[in-house]
């Protein structure tokens, strides 16, 4: 016995490593459907409202509940009522914008041109501007693109394209969050001074600011009561879109799944109300009012569009034989 025992040994070692080595390659050979949930049952735990939950490698656990109840709600909201009121928002303005072109035509300056400037904003008030626009125009195009992206854009480019462009739409969407904030902050800090609310503004806002009438100018200081108006939705709106904008980059800082839906819901709200309110202000800061842009680009303005937009901050600038760099004398220059 013990002799065939040790004529065979060098077999049973073999076997047994043989064993060994096959042993991981067989633990491989998983069934992928064997311990997952079929969709019929995911379907009907959708309809239903049931919690499905499974198991995930990422820091955030949450992250594995794939259907929790109320997500059909959520998924109601943002799939439908959040895309209708978006686009409605956006094609209501643009009709009222071009009603108003229609009816107004361009405010033109009624004294017309001077031939002198005056400096409206410096270097730090229109770097300061620029920033918070640039970023958010890239930031409202790429979100747009979340919203109505697969209706508009799929069509015109196709799919592969559709999708590297809105892989990168999503970077751009990311990154540009950080200069937006910063925008604000320096906008904030720059002009908050500026937008406290005055008694002239009462007076402004009677008339419109003669935006409905033809050579009404209401005297204004630096910023008018309309202006005072969207210094605060920008910076209250841009409030709410970087708070809750947060939470989209971050998704674990929101609490509850439940939370994060609800902060994305309200972001995009505001970014609605936001695109509303910035139209209006393009439109009336280029194509709506002759001399307006120049405050931004050059940072000068025609002396007769000063006086007649914003005649008490001439006074203040003039007047005193202060120019707006705080230089004496240098308020109002012959233009080039
Ligand atoms: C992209 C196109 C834009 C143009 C052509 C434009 C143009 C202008 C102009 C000309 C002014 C100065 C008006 C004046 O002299 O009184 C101004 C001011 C201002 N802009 Fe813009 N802007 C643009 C985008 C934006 C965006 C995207 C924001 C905010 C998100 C913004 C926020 C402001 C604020 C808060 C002021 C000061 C208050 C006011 O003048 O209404 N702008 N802009």
């Amino acid at each position: 016995m013990l002799k065939t025992l040790i004529s065979r040994l060098p077999m049973l070692v073999l076997l047994a490593s043989l064993t060994t080595l096959a042993a991981p390659a067989a633990q491989a050979q998983v069934n992928p459907t064997a311990s997952s949930v079929q969709e019929q049952e995911l379907m009907r735990a959708l309809q239903t409202g049931d919690f499905v939950a499974g198991r995930v490698s990422i820091p955030d656990e949450r992250a594995g509940a794939l259907i929790k109840p109320g997500n059909k709600g959520w998924a109601g909201i943002q799939g439908t009522t959040l895309r209708v009121i978006s686009v409605a928002a956006v094609l209501v303005t643009l009709t009222i914008l071009a009603a108003f072109y229609a009816y107004r035509g361009r405010i033109r300056i009624d004294s017309g041109f001077s031939g002198r400037v005056i400096e409206r904003f410096d270097g730090i008030e229109r770097f300061g501007h620029w920033l918070l626009a640039c970023s958010f125009v890239v930031l409202a195009l790429t979100g747009l693109n979340f919203v109505v992206g697969r209706w508009t854009l799929l069509p015109l480019v196709g799919e592969d394209t559709f999708g590297t462009l809105s892989a990168w739409f999503k970077l751009a969407h990311n990154f540009m969050a950080w200069p937006f904030m910063l925008g604000l902050v320096w906008v904030f800090v720059t002009w908050v001074g500026r937008n406290l609310p005055s008694k002239v503004d009462v007076n402004w806002l009677k008339v419109a600011g003669g935006l409905f009438t033809r050579g009404l100018h209401p005297p204004a200081g630096k910023f008018n009561a309309g202006q005072k108006l969207l210094f605060w939705m920008v910076i209250l709106g841009g409030v709410g879109l970087s708070y809750t904008g947060v939470f989209m980059l971050f998704p674990w800082l929101a609490g509850s799944p439940a939370e994060w839906q609800t902060y994305q819901v309200i972001h995009a709200l505001f970014a609605a109300f936001m695109s509303v309110v910035i139209f209006g202000h393009i439109y009336i800061g280029s194509l709506g009012m002759q001399g307006a842009f120049s405050a931004m680009g050059s940072g000068k303005v025609d002396l007769n569009w000063a006086k007649e937009h914003h005649s008490l901050w001439v006074e203040e600038e003039v007047g005193h034989g202060k120019g707006a760099a705080g230089k004496p004398g240098a308020a109002a220059t012959p233009a080039e």
